[in-house]
């Protein structure tokens, strides 16, 4: 363990960092934004060098899906979970090609229904009092003959293509202040909202020019008909088979950084997703809301740091002790799944609370060895292009864009905890 633990104070392995690579957003990879997603050079170097070509992925938090788009680009089956219905609608839509010309007979038909719509008429009847909260009547009425047109779309594929379309405009043609991922009313925001149209038909043209280089290269490499899934379920229990995966490269949520529920409510209202946003924030791990009352934790690093923090602030002492039971059984879970000599690589950062330093790459290594994993490495590497806040009010802890005095920086490094399940193990 120790070994392990003096690999985190080595200097960043260049070699991870792809300066000069920053493209996030090629293939189907720019379909719509989601808040800390993976590089997918990361992915893809990860897949190469730790994962052979028969391997099963899986991803258990799954976000908007990088490592599934980039196991498929690579000939990996693959399994995604995520707990958010709204990763699950995003990643549907891009490890899914489409027929090029299928879509663009599609595409030409749904542009000429919204040519149909008609002023006067009433589309949006009461859907949730949050939507009218965030939008105008004007827009809310385009967004709902949209969505009245996309549920008539007969074909899958195609419904869940555009319903991705759709989730990404909205939050560009609501009053949420643009600058900001967190929810925020911008009240200056009024006379400039685009319309949904104009906005639906460029994200239509450009998600079909993506689905175009995706489906290109999938017959180049004949790759199109590699199994990949996405699950809306729970990191904590996958319902995946115990011993039959190959490898997993997952993020999971950095602790108390974003509160995904809340990130994608738009979608979460429209898509009748979110009744009830308490009950729907309830089971995302990393959430600040948690209400937990136990500040018990078992593995010693992680109990450490909830000690430390129960001396600042017995709510943030709380939630950390909960991420950390939560994350331990995630590791569990990750080691019940993975077939003997499988490969584990979770990408995490530390940060700070209170003053306390959240070595939460070190508890998770030492969660790691718990659960029955053998240690491989810990690769230590810059943070270049991630959608993920860097900086923190040292007062509130809570993330903000501003920077001053108050103010410091989180994640500009991250770790890859290269674990394995060694042979004899089941
Ligand atoms: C850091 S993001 C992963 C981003 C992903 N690597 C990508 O490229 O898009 C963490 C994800 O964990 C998900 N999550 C939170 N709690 C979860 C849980 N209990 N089970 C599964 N997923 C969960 C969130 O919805 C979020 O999508």
């Amino acid at each position: 363990m120790d070994t392990f633990l003096e690999q985190f104070s080595e200097p960043a392995d260049d070699s991870w960092t792809f300066p000069g690579h920053l493209s996030t957003n090629h293939l189907t990879h720019g379909y719509h934004r989601y808040p800390a997603k993976f590089v997918p050079l990361l992915v893809q170097k990860l897949i190469e060098e730790y994962t052979n070509k028969n391997d099963k992925i899986v991803d258990i938090f799954a976000g908007c899906g990088t490592t599934l788009v980039e196991s498929k680009i690579h000939g990996r089956e693959s399994i995604g979970v995520d707990v958010n219905p709204v990763a699950q609608l995003i990643t549907k839509a891009k490890i899914t090609p489409i027929s090029p010309e299928k879509l663009t007979t599609s595409n030409l038909i749904i542009f000429d229904q919204i040519k149909e719509f008609n002023f006067s008429e009433l589309y949006f009847s009461t859907k949730h009092e949050r939507i009218d909260y965030w939008f105008r009547f004007e827009e809310k009425n385009k967004i709902a003959y949209l969505q009245r047109i996309i549920q008539l779309v007969d074909d899958d594929d195609l419904r869940i293509f555009y319903s991705c379309a759709l989730s990404n405009i909205l939050k560009t043609c609501s009053k949420w202040l643009q600058s900001s991922t967190k929810p925020q009313i911008d009240p200056k925001r009024n006379e400039d909202i685009p319309d949904p149209f104009e906005k639906f038909i460029i994200q239509v043209k450009r998600m079909t020019k993506k689905n175009l280089e995706f489906y290109e290269h999938l017959v180049e490499k004949e790759y199109l008909f590699t199994k990949c899934e996405i699950h809306n379920a729970d990191a904590r229990n996958t319902g995946i088979e115990e011993n039959s995966i190959g490898a997993i490269i997952t993020s999971p949520p950095y602790v108390t950084s974003y509160e995904y529920a809340d990130i994608h409510q738009l979608t979460g209202y429209w898509f009748d997703f979110i009744k009830e946003i308490s009950s729907f924030r309830k089971d995302f791990i990393g959430t600040f809301y948690s209400k937990n009352e136990n500040k018990d934790v078992e593995p010693p690093i992680a109990k450490n740091i909830v000690s430390q923090l129960e001396e600042k602030s017995d709510k943030y002492a709380r939630e950390i002790a909960k991420y950390f039971n939560d994350m331990f059984d995630v590791s569990k879970e990750m080691f019940r799944i993975l077939k003997p000599g499988g490969t584990a690589c979770l990408v995490i950062g530390n940060t700070k609370l209170k003053g306390v330093e959240i070595t939460s790459a070190q508890a998770f290594m030492e969660m790691f060895l718990l659960s029955g994993f053998e240690m491989s490495k810990v690769i230590k590497r810059q943070i270049t292009r991630k959608l993920i806040p860097t900086i923190r009010d040292k007062d509130t802890g809570k993330f903000t864009t501003l920077g001053d005095e108050n103010k410091q920086e989180v994640y500009p490094e991250e770790y890859i905890i290269i674990a394995k399940k060694k042979y004899g193990f089941s």
